[in-house]
């Protein structure tokens, strides 16, 4: 198993370190722009692998040609958003970043299973699966495991108990339209609606919802990468080790929850053919109203992206 980590700022280091120390590649390639940036890195990561006794199967480079045949790409490449720069600005520049590093990869790699991580992250993923070409559920992109991770630690943190013992979920879009399901969550197994009133939930989803901005607003300068490399490893290795695991990711819906046709946040069953199924879970009307709603947001963003072309 070949895996690319295209951009290798903060959460590409971060994301082939995580890969590389728990095994879950036979190759890991490291590619950015600036020339010699991944090999530098690649090569520091290396030199931890007497210590942390992993194989050290992490090289870097500036050259497509040496990515060629991966199974399966992370595409990290991409701006921040810079004091004064509207979403628009961002959009545009970050689309012409993906519509370059698209075209590049795919020609190298015909084959593989691609996951975004560039912000906007639900347009970038349109746009990834427009300039690929690929089948649909062969282009994902990555923010529920993320947002359900920090919704997770934030009821921990609220309750006093182990992260581990937690379980939730969100779909919609990564930002504002974000849905939680409160019906879906649980704490060492009992339901989270029965431990905690409206308001507090309101709270923690509303944290949730605004989590990349604190990180944000506390770095100063750049965005969060410990818990996003940590969502990116989950789905790498649900993908290379084909475990059929359900995660919340950015996939194409063709019909399931009364969506067709756009790219949002839904649980998918992923394997080694990438997205494999759409889960429908029970939801009610309101989770599945604010669930479309968060699709017809996504819809007409994408509507605007083409414009930019
Ligand atoms: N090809 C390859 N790499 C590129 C290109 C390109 N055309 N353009 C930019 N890059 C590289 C930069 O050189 C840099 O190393 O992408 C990297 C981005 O790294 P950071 O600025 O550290 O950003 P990071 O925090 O890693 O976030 C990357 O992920 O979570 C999202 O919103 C975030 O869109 C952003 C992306």
């Amino acid at each position: 198993m070949r895996v690319t980590i295209v951009g290798s700022g903060f959460v590409g280091a971060t994301t082939a370190m995580r890969v590389v120390q728990k095994g879950l590649a036979d190759d890991v390639v490291m590619v950015d722009i600036v020339p010699d940036l991944p090999q530098g890195l690649a090569l520091d990561m290396r030199e931890s692998a007497p210590i942390e006794g992993f194989e050290p199967n992490v090289r870097g480079t500036n050259d497509y040609a040496d990515t060629a045949g991966s199974d399966l790409v992370v595409i990290t490449a991409g701006l921040p958003r810079q004091p004064g720069m509207s979403r628009m600005d961002l959009l545009g520049k970050n689309a012409g970043i993906i519509r370059d590093v698209v075209g590049k990869m795919t020609e190298h790699s015909p084959n593989a299973i691609l996951i975004v991580v560039t912000n906007p992250l639900d347009e970038m993923t349109y746009l990834t699966s427009e300039v690929s070409g690929f089948p649909k559920q062969r282009v994902m992109g990555m923010a529920g495991v993320l947002d359900s991770s920090r919704l997770r630690y934030f009821i921990a943190e609220e309750l006093g108990v182990s992260p581990s013992r937690v379980e939730a979920i969100t779909l919609g879009s990564h930002g504002d339209a974000m849905v939680p399901l409160p019906r879906q969550a649980t704490v060492e197994g009992k339901p989270l609606t029965e431990l905690v009133d409206e308001q507090t939930l309101e709270r923690l989803y509303q944290r949730t919802r605004d989590a990349g901005a604190e990180i944000v607003a506390l770095l100063k300068k750049g965005s969060a990468y410990y818990a996003p490399s940590a969502a990116i490893a989950q789905m790498v290795n649900a993908i290379a080790g084909d475990t059929k695991e359900i995660l919340p990711v950015c996939a194409w819906c063709t019909g399931q929850y009364g969506i067709k046709d756009v790219y949002v946040g839904v649980p998918a069953r992923l394997g080694r053919a990438g997205v494999e199924e759409i889960v429908e879970l029970d939801l009610n009307d309101d989770e599945r109203a604010a669930l479309r709603q968060a699709a017809e947001g996504i819809r007409a963003k994408c509507a605007d992206l083409a414009k930019l072309a």
